[in-house]
């Protein structure tokens, strides 16, 4: 089955207001007209809906690089789904590698902001993936297994034909070290796999599974040549316009 590619840029804890209306405006100027992919953006909390305006006339995504279970109430420093979509934003990040391991985020915190996402109408990235010593311990399969299966108990078929999925070897984030096509074909078709085995095979092949890691302009075309890979989360090389819209215009 085919599935639209997306690439999504998550910007992480950069950009102050005017940096993130230039280069969203930048990004929406090289990626108007383009109907075969899907593009996305996960700008920081504080410009996401300065970056929606921008880009309100684009198809280009917005989404937030968190969010929480509930929709208001005592819950200082987080961000309620309904906050989100006011500011304009249609889906969350959640569970990146970042929140889990220095914001000490577990399966279980991460299951319950998916599930607040789906409830609320936002559409979850789950993001999965092993650190350097599980992959050197060949535990690679074990824990992202944990992952999915926890992060998505409780998800209904319906609901995980809306999720995405997200894999981001710790490794390969922000070190410049990308997993090479061949190994992340692989986790990906076994996460597919696993997907099939929790929901439908129907649903397992609907469901988008972005690579992250370090993902530039050199690896990407290699990267979405992949048979399970449907897109790309990706970092430092979505803080420049010029690198990203080439991204989008993988070959
Ligand atoms: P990177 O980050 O592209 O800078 O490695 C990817 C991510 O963390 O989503």
């Amino acid at each position: 089955m085919k599935r639209k590619p997306l690439l999504a840029g998550n910007w992480k804890m950069h950009t102050t207001v005017i940096e993130a209306c230039h280069l969203a405006a930048e990004i929406g100027r090289c990626s108007a007209g383009i109907d075969d992919r899907d593009v996305l953006l996960a700008p920081p909390f504080t410009v996401l809906s300065e970056v929606a305006h921008v880009l309100k006339d684009s198809k280009i995504m917005i989404a937030s690089q968190n969010v929480c279970w509930e929709d208001s109430g005592a819950f200082t420093g987080e961000i309620s789904p309904t906050m989100i979509k006011s500011a304009g934003g249609t889906a969350a990040i959640i569970g990146h590698s970042e929140r889990r391991q220095i914001f000490h985020e577990d399966n279980r915190m991460i299951n319950k902001r998916v599930q607040g996402a789906l409830k609320f109408g936002l559409v979850p990235i789950l993001c999965i993936g092993e650190t350097l010593e599980e992959r050197e311990e060949e535990r690679t399969f074990i824990v992202l297994t944990g992952q999915i299966r926890d992060g998505l108990a409780g998800v209904s078929a319906g609901d995980m034909k809306k999720t995405i999925v997200a894999y981001e070897p710790v490794w390969a984030i922000g070190t410049g070290k990308t997993a090479s096509k061949e190994q992340a074909q692989e986790v990906h078709a076994f996460v597919r796999n696993l997907l099939a085995e929790m929901y439908e095979k129907d649903i397992a092949d609907s469901v988008r599974i972005l690579y992250g890691g370090s993902v530039n302009v050199d690896n990407v075309d290699g990267l979405m040549a992949q048979a399970d890979i449907d897109g790309a989360l990706v970092g430092g090389a979505a803080l420049k316009a010029e690198s990203f819209c080439r991204i989008i215009n993988f070959t």
